[in-house]
């Protein structure tokens, strides 16, 4: 088009992007252009307000590596990758909650009954569930991954003082689908605020901090994958998660535990936590 105007331009960059052949990518790249356009108009963007926004992501990309996305986490403060997980969710399944950043591929493999504890100082906490449909029929081929921060807040990947792959573990549940762990309490932890994203938190006055949790991955075949965390009930910022990732049927109690066998089995001096985590898986699509 030769002359474009404001009141054109809409059209026109929708328009060239008729082309793509993917039906779903077309219908995403018209929605994102209408969306963007519609920001700009509604709120008057300046040539100074749209330069600093740019800047803003350009300092992401800058501060970005292999193990490190500003983008993921610009989406996660955004409450953008919650929203993407809720509107994925399966009736009866378990809810989904954020995958975050400390996820990584191939976790040792160990028995379910295991401890993790090692060399951890923290509270011990025994994680037991049990995987099924959801109709409560039992998934006996699924597998859990797990991770979680030490007792300091951190997570391996960000500690030297931690061997590699500390709390972390993948496992086959029980032919009963039951799992259980031995870990230790989750801690609160802070989002990394030294990017652009913590000037943003900053300037809004949010909290960087995400209350303590665990995170699973539960996989079986022919069934939905849940990526989701378990949220300690006590923790002070249980209601103002920096990532919106928090849902009511995810909080769990820490109860006492007192069972003798329990204590024998896991070779623990003293008191120990009880969290129970029971898993409904969707059937794939
Ligand atoms: C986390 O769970 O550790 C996390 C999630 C989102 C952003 C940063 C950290
Ligand atoms: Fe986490």
């Amino acid at each position: 088009m030769r002359n474009i105007t404001q009141h054109n331009v809409t059209d026109a960059v929708r328009k060239s992007f008729e082309a793509i052949d993917d039906t779903r990518l077309r219908f995403l790249i018209e929605r994102l252009v209408t969306a963007v356009h519609g920001y700009a108009r509604d709120t008057g963007l300046t040539h100074e307000e749209w330069r600093a926004a740019l800047d803003f992501l350009n300092r992401a990309a800058a501060i970005s590596n292999a193990s490190r996305s500003e983008f993921t986490l610009l989406s996660d403060v955004l409450g953008l990758s919650s929203l993407v997980d809720l509107l994925a969710a399966s009736p009866g399944a378990t809810e989904g909650s954020v995958l975050g950043p400390f996820h990584s591929r191939g976790s040792p493999w160990v028995e379910s009954g295991a401890s993790l504890i090692k060399d951890n100082p923290g509270e011990p906490v025994l994680l037991r569930g049990r995987v099924t449909d959801t109709q409560g029929l039992p998934i006996p081929a699924a597998t859990v991954d797990f991770w979680q921060n030490a007792d300091n807040g951190l997570y391996w990947q960000l500690d030297s003082s931690q061997p590699q792959d500390n709390l972390r573990c993948q496992l086959r549940v029980q032919p009963d689908a039951t799992f259980e762990l031995m870990v230790i309490r989750p801690r609160p932890y802070m989002v990394p605020t030294d990017g652009p994203i913590g000037d943003l938190l900053r300037v809004s006055h949010r909290d960087a901090w995400r209350p303590a949790h665990y995170h699973v991955i539960v996989e079986a075949p022919g069934y939905r994958t849940l990526v989701t965390e378990i949220f300690d009930a006590e923790d002070p910022y249980v209601a103002q998660d920096a990532v919106f990732g928090v849902r009511e049927s995810l909080v769990a109690d820490f109860k006492p535990g007192n069972d003798p066998a329990v204590r024998e089995k896991y070779q623990l001096a003293g008191a120990y936590r009880v969290v129970d985590c029971p898993v409904k898986l969707a059937p794939a699509a």
